[in-house]
């Protein structure tokens, strides 16, 4: 067999983790969510949840991957079989499958995201009407070749491999986004009019703070924009050597992640005001409000080009962690070739979301299903079968490997005993409440 593949640099295993969580969920759905939620009083449940509970799911899942040396298929396997218990097939698969969702779900939205570009490119963007355009565009059959775009730009990496695909591309693409939002930031907050769109995110609306739903909204962002599910930060973990530091790498993931949701809020909010369009606009902001003003904006052509291609870099940084979950588990149970196993899950996961480019209902309670129950559930799956089934000394060492500060029991009771009845809360309000995607 060929020997396991590494990230070769701390800052490429970093730069990859700060990749896979920044995403969609940054730019598309935080800005929204931040200004529908009590705007600066929304940072406060939010920034708990992401630093606290996201490094603590991310310590798992790294420590969980590094451990076993594999995704959570072969960690869940493996202590399932030290405890002769079975099930351990279909345990392991949940994760995988659950991941294997979102890469569905998200492509969808990709190949939406590839066709304005390619229009803010052509010019074509600039002679539609952007109003109505959306409308007729998502859920055509058009989208479909779209996503099929989108996957096979993504199948290409982790066709390449760790190494020289996954680590090399998040090492460009991920430097290039956050230097290319700071100067939209720049741009959107020089704007006149654009203070309205500050005060907007940061004046606190402290009543949402006695609403149960901005707790249960924040929260099931804070798992998705770390990449929380119990299976793609384990692999990336399996690929870390034993002298990376784990709880820091952790806790740089979920502070440059928060980071770059703040600084999204800053490029489309200020922007949002300047042109007096509606802030709540939700999942048509980019497509319908973002279009409208660069079409009016003084070089907007250019702008329009960076934006949707920073777009682009920040999704593919994560759907190469997606594909890569379930990629890994194919390879690791079959003995596939990384090579086969990315075509056969590009292949799949391709066909079966077909449906979901044809039908915005489908699309929603796809979404909805895999985000507010089966992700939280991976997770949890992942933390019972650690921390309660494995020696939790072994735990603590892997944890500690590499690290500059030990954790102790502490950091074991506050993952078994607080993060694990918080995720099953959020479980409960999420389907209670109808979701969070
Ligand atoms: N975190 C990414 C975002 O905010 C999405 C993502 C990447 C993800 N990998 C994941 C979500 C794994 C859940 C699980 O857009």
């Amino acid at each position: 067999m060929a020997k396991r593949e590494n990230f070769t640099s701390r800052a490429g295993f970093i730069l990859s983790c700060i990749g896979a969580a920044v995403g969609l969920g940054n730019i598309w759905m935080f800005p929204y969510r931040l200004g529908q939620n009590g705007g600066a009083a929304f940072l406060i449940p939010y920034f708990i949840f992401v630093l606290i509970l996201g490094s603590t799911g991310l310590i798992t899942e790294f420590a969980f991957g590094r451990k076993f040396k594999g995704g959570s298929m072969t960690g869940i396997r493996t202590i399932f079989n030290e405890k002769n218990k079975k099930g351990g097939l279909l345990v392991g698969l949940i994760p995988v499958v659950g991941l294997a969702g979102v890469f569905m779900f998200y492509n969808v939205v990709v190949g939406w995201i590839m066709k304005y570009f390619s229009m803010s490119i052509t010019g074509e963007l600039f002679s539609i009407d952007v109003n109505t355009f959306f409308q007729g565009f998502a859920g055509s059959s058009e989208t479909i070749i779209w996503d099929f775009i989108a996957i096979a730009l993504t199948l290409i990496i982790v066709y390449v491999g760790v190494t020289k695909g996954i680590e090399l591309i998040n090492k460009i693409i991920m430097p290039a986004l956050f230097i290319i939002f700071i100067l939209l930031a720049i741009r959107s907050l020089t704007l006149p009019g654009a203070m309205e769109g500050v005060k907007y995110l940061l004046t606190p609306k402290w009543e949402f703070l006695f609403k149960a739903n901005t707790w249960v909204m924040a929260l099931g962002q804070a798992f998705f924009t770390v990449s929380l599910n119990g299976c793609g930060m384990v692999v990336y973990g399996s690929y870390m050597k034993k002298d990376f530091d784990i709880p820091r790498s952790a806790l740089s993931t979920a502070i440059l992640d928060t980071l770059a949701a703040l600084l999204a809020s800053f490029v489309i909010m200020p922007a949002v005001f300047a042109f007096k369009l509606d802030p709540m606009a939700g999942p048509p902001l980019l497509f319908i409000t973002m279009p409208t003003i660069f079409k009016s904006m003084p070089g907007g052509s250019i702008i329009a080009i960076v934006f949707f291609l920073s777009l682009l870099f920040a999704a593919i940084s994560s759907t190469i962690n997606m594909l890569e979950g379930p990629v890994e588990a194919l390879m690791s149970q079959t003995k596939f070739s990384r090579k086969k196993s990315a075509m056969i899950i590009a292949a799949i996961t391709f066909i079966l979301s077909i449906p979901l480019n044809l039908s915005m209902t489908t699309f929603d309670n796809f979404t909805n299903l895999i985000t507010i129950i089966i992700s939280p559930l991976a997770v949890l799956i992942v933390f019972f079968v650690f921390y309660y089934m494995y020696d939790n000394k072994k735990i603590l060492e892997e944890i500690n490997s590499g690290a500059s500060k030990n954790f102790g029991n502490g950091f074991l009771k506050f993952a078994k005993y607080v993060f694990a009845i918080v995720t099953i809360i959020v479980i409960i309000l999420g389907v209670m409440y109808g979701g969070i995607g």
